[in-house]
């Protein structure tokens, strides 16, 4: 079974991949991974896309995206879903489609199919959106201290949450949840939608 966190930077998605990591975790085989990373070569993109200083053609961005991205579906993602784990992600995809394809004005769909190639079609059985108004996000979450995407600017934002909403109204398994809420009754609604998926999993 495979699930992935999405929403803009801030939203706490970290917080609440190791608290439904941990959930899980009592009951089930569980691998959780944060994308851009994991993998050696991963880990070695991510330092180029986060530094500050580097100036990145928006293709060459998206390309080290799905470099990365690629690498871990083949080296852990696609081994750990045949050995029946539970593979958490910490972004995927659609981040790629809402950050580069609306945010950076690729395009979804040029995206989309980029994503499709790069991971082996892949889908997630289950994506959790966190989502809170910018504005929110601005006075209460965004970090002192700035990667180079979150350098991007307030205009950026906007147009990551507007392509989040927009892409992510078409896909049959996304559950939004209001991050605006309280630490654990976030984690609380989200472990209880895994457990029923994985009961009406077993039913079937
Ligand atoms: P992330 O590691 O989630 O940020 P942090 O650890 O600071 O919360 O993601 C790093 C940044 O990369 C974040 O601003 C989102 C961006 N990003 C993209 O632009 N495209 C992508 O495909 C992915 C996976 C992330």
């Amino acid at each position: 079974m495979f699930i992935t966190f999405e929403g803009l930077d801030g939203v706490g998605k970290t917080t609440q991949v190791e608290l439904l990591h941990n959930h899980l975790n009592q009951r089930h085989d569980v691998l959780t991974i944060k994308e851009p990373g994991t993998t050696e070569i991963g880990n070695t993109v991510r330092e180029i896309l986060l530094q500050k200083d580097k100036d990145l053609e928006t293709e060459t961005e998206l390309f080290l995206f799905l470099a990365s991205r690629s690498e871990l579906v083949s080296k852990v993602i696609k081994p750990s879903l045949m050995q029946g784990k539970i593979v958490i992600c910490d972004r995927f995809n659609e981040s790629t489609i809402a950050y580069q394809g609306y945010g950076r004005g690729i395009g979804a769909y040029r995206v989309y199919n980029m994503c499709m190639f790069a991971t082996q079609n892949i889908t997630p059985n289950i994506i959790f959106y966190l989502h809170a108004p910018l504005e929110y996000l601005i006075e209460n979450r965004f970090s002192g201290k700035h990667d180079r995407i979150e350098n991007s600017g307030v205009s950026f934002y906007k147009k990551v949450q507007d392509g989040y909403e927009d892409w992510l109204e078409t896909l049959p398994n996304v559950r939004k949840i209001d991050a605006t809420q309280n630490i654990e009754k976030v984690s609380s609604d989200i472990a209880a939608y895994v457990d029923e998926f994985i009961a009406n999993e077993k039913r079937k």
